[in-house]
């Protein structure tokens, strides 16, 4: 979906022509020794604008929701490449862990807003900004959210229990049930288990909010853009003294059953990308992830 047009003020315009050269959509051009707005698919990234030294670009006024942060106050100002500290930041990229473990104090719904307004300085496939976030703000709201989840499983290990079953889907060449049975089964039964008997959460963690991010139609990347959208509010969240922990299973419940996905409520035509458990972490970790070697190739030529 093009985005409404920046507007060069001739006037003030210097002619350095840095926004022609970094429009992404050809919507500025160099002409004349000055810049000017000739393409139509303009992407609404604002370069051109953040990039004038002469504030002779403007976008077409709207809510700047990355400005309004209310639990803490950024700076504003630009931090240049290699202006930020790699130690700093690679401590903080090594130091969130997948919190299993939370207290039952509640996250106040301000510090939530803060964390969908910095999950959403992330960038998106062709800027489409398409993805939806779905608060839970209460242990209350996870809890019931997660019955509906745990139905979608007991369901789901009612029908892989069934040999036959695993068989003829098998057969018609979907190996899905078989591996669920075998990766999953157990350890899901054990879980639903565990919650009927005392309401031990194996699925959230006791998690006092959640927040399911999400994507409206049309997006080009949506599952990336959620993806990134949501690294960005797990450190952003640890920043903020908060744990979190990416829960695939609620994801795949959203995605499978129409249920969940109302129980969530999320809309029918909206897809799930990442579910997100936070809250106050119960848990004190002492050292910093390990990985293993990924596979890397350099190409050289
Ligand atoms: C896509 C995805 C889905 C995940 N799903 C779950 C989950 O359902 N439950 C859970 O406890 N952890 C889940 N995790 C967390 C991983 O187990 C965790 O990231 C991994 O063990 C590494 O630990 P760390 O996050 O502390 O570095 C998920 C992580 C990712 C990236």
């Amino acid at each position: 979906m093009a985005s409404p047009l920046p507007r060069i003020d001739p006037e003030a315009c210097i002619g350095c022509g840095a926004c022609a050269r970094l429009c992404p959509s050809g919507t500025i051009v160099f002409e004349g020794q000055r810049a000017a707005v000739r393409g139509t698919g303009c992407i609404g990234c604002g370069h051109c604008r953040a990039v004038c030294p002469a504030e002779a670009v403007a976008m077409a006024d709207g809510e700047n929701y990355a400005d309004g942060f209310v639990t803490f106050t950024p700076a504003g100002k630009v931090v240049a490449p290699g202006e930020f500290s790699p130690e700093l930041l690679v401590d903080l990229l090594r130091s969130r862990r997948s919190c299993r473990a939370f207290t039952e104090k509640a996250v106040p719904a301000p510090m939530l807003e803060d964390l969908v307004r910095a999950a959403v300085t992330a960038p998106s496939g062709t800027n489409s900004q398409a993805w939806t976030f779905t608060v839970l703000t209460s242990r209350a709201a996870v809890a019931g959210f997660g019955e509906a989840v745990a139905g979608f499983f007991r369901r789901l290990n009612r029908i892989a229990a069934n040999g036959l079953a695993r068989k003829v889907y098998a057969l018609i060449g979907r190996p899905e049930l078989e591996n669920y049975y075998r990766e999953y089964y157990a350890s899901v039964a054990d879980a639903l288990a565990a919650w009927d008997r005392d309401r031990t959460d194996r699925l959230f963690h006791d998690a006092s909010a959640a927040v399911i991010i999400g994507s409206r139609p049309g997006a080009s990347c949506p599952a990336e853009d959620a993806l990134l959208a949501a690294q960005n509010m797990l450190l952003t969240a640890h920043a903020m003294g908060l744990g979190t922990c990416l829960i695939g299973y609620a994801v795949e419940a959203i995605r499978h059953d129409k249920r969940v996905k109302a129980a969530a409520g999320l809309p029918p035509e909206e897809a799930a990308h990442a579910v997100v458990a936070l809250g106050w972490p119960d848990a004190t970790f002492l050292r910093q992830t390990a990985r293993r070697r990924p596979v890397v190739r350099y190409k050289t030529a």
